[in-house]
């Protein structure tokens, strides 16, 4: 066996994983990858809408998806938090609830920070330290049980919050499996 042949044996299966392993870079994300993502988190269908929402997100590498997916949880938050100001400005809203959205809005101060320190982690590349968007999700539901749930119309919006931080953590999850 030559030289050559010989090397071809070797190039041929490198060049082969070298595909492989750089593809989810550089191609951008598909359907079916949202899907498997989104299979990790309580709401499939609803997640890949969430994600679906910017509408560059079937063009982006899985590693821009990371930080588009954590600008859509900040986006939510921020309606979120708008809504809970709204709620808590109203003059028909009683001084229990008013204590309730207020301390909503806390927990959704801590977590602007919790999705911009996510942010930066990202742009690092460094998703195995990215844990703040769970945490960010354990703020939102802290948010959501504070609120007597005979008198809450915000479950739908909470919810949604709930959804997002779970599908940005799920995007990041999926990077760090696949990139080991
Ligand atoms: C995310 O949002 C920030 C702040 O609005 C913006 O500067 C950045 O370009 C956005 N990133 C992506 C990937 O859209």
């Amino acid at each position: 066996m030559g030289h050559h042949h010989r090397l071809r044996l070797i190039l041929v299966p490198c060049f082969l994983a070298a595909i492989l392993i750089i593809s989810p870079f550089s191609i951008g994300v598909k359907e079916e990858t949202l899907k498997i993502i989104c299979s990790q988190t309580k709401n499939e269908e609803i997640c890949v809408k969430i994600l679906n929402k910017d509408s560059r997100t079937l063009s982006a590498t899985l590693l821009e998806l990371s930080l588009l997916s954590i600008n859509l949880t900040r986006n939510q938050a921020t309606r979120n938090f708008k809504n809970f100001q709204k709620l808590r400005d109203n003059s028909n809203t009683t001084p229990t609830l008013k204590n309730s959205y207020d301390r909503c809005l806390n927990l959704y101060t801590l977590m602007f920070q919790k999705i911009s320190e996510a942010y930066d982690l990202s742009q690092k590349g460094k998703y195995k330290e990215i844990t703040q968007l769970g945490e960010a999700q354990d703020l939102a539901y802290r948010c959501e049980n504070g609120i007597p749930s005979k008198s809450s119309s915000t479950a739908a919006i909470s919810q949604t919050m709930i959804i997002t931080c779970e599908a940005s953590a799920s995007v990041n999850l999926y990077i760090t499996h696949t990139f080991p």
